[in-house]
């Protein structure tokens, strides 16, 4: 207790001022900071070369990407006289594609559905009868029971695709056509296709409009 050790040199230095500290640190650097010894001209020409690269591509396939849509998007075309003539998306190609994006989720991959919950598509009386009814289902969407085959469904709602109000999909009326023409075509169904004209007739008379129920549809011949 009593042998009390003389001040440790460590905490010499806090006792140092401020002043002394900083010109201590002076000396040992040698010399003052400059000022902008860390600002680089490069990066920063970088940066503006790549936002410039950025807006480019963004405007670039604002213009050219045709909103991504694939009835657009034409391998054939040529950037200065437009669409190649006589390429022709084949709605059998172009349903496939949109069937297996969407369609699947409820109606399966194999078009029999799940039961108790998505109706079938293959061998359905809605499907392979009046195209007026088919057409107005999947651009409108249909609520409530509907019977498919014998079987009463009314668990879930079928979603509007088309472009109406109301619809998270807004596909055109070609998008419509073309789907539909592959589901009359597939899971074993043998019906004839269904054109893009006629789908566009249907949206036109209709114009903005809910769901369907079944009891609507069987008013329409
Ligand atoms: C979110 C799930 C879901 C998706 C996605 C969906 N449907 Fe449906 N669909 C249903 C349900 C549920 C019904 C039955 C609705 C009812 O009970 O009123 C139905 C009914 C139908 C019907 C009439 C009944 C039948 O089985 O024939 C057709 C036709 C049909 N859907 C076609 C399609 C097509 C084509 C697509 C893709 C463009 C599609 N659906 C996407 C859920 C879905």
């Amino acid at each position: 207790m009593s042998d009390q050790n003389p001040i440790d040199p460590r905490l010499e230095q806090a006792g140092a001022s401020d002043e002394s500290l900083l010109a201590a640190h002076e000396k040992l650097l040698g010399k003052k900071p400059e000022d902008g010894a860390h600002y680089k001209m490069l990066p920063l020409v970088l940066l503006f070369v790549f936002s410039g690269l950025i807006f480019y591509a963004g405007t670039y396939l604002n213009h050219f990407a045709g909103h991504y849509d694939a009835t657009i998007f034409n391998e054939n075309a040529h950037p200065s006289t437009g669409a190649a003539p006589g390429a022709k998306i084949d709605p059998m190609v172009l349903g496939k594609k949109n069937y297996d994006q969407v369609c699947t989720t409820c109606h399966q991959a194999t078009g029999l559905g799940v039961a108790g919950n998505y109706p079938p598509l293959a061998g359905s009386e809605w499907v392979n009868g009046s195209e007026e009814r088919v057409i107005r289902i999947v651009l409108y969407g249909l609520k409530g029971r509907v019977t498919v085959k014998g079987t009463e469904f009314n668990a879930a709602a079928m979603p509007a695709f088309g472009k109406v109000a109301g619809s998270g999909y807004n596909w055109t009326d070609e998008r419509i056509a073309a789907v539909l023409t592959y589901v009359r075509a597939s899971f074993g169904n043998t019906s004839p296709a269904i054109s893009a004209d006629k789908v566009a007739e249907i949206h036109g008379k209709e114009g903005d409009r809910k769901e369907w129920s079944q009891e609507e549809l069987l008013k329409i011949p």
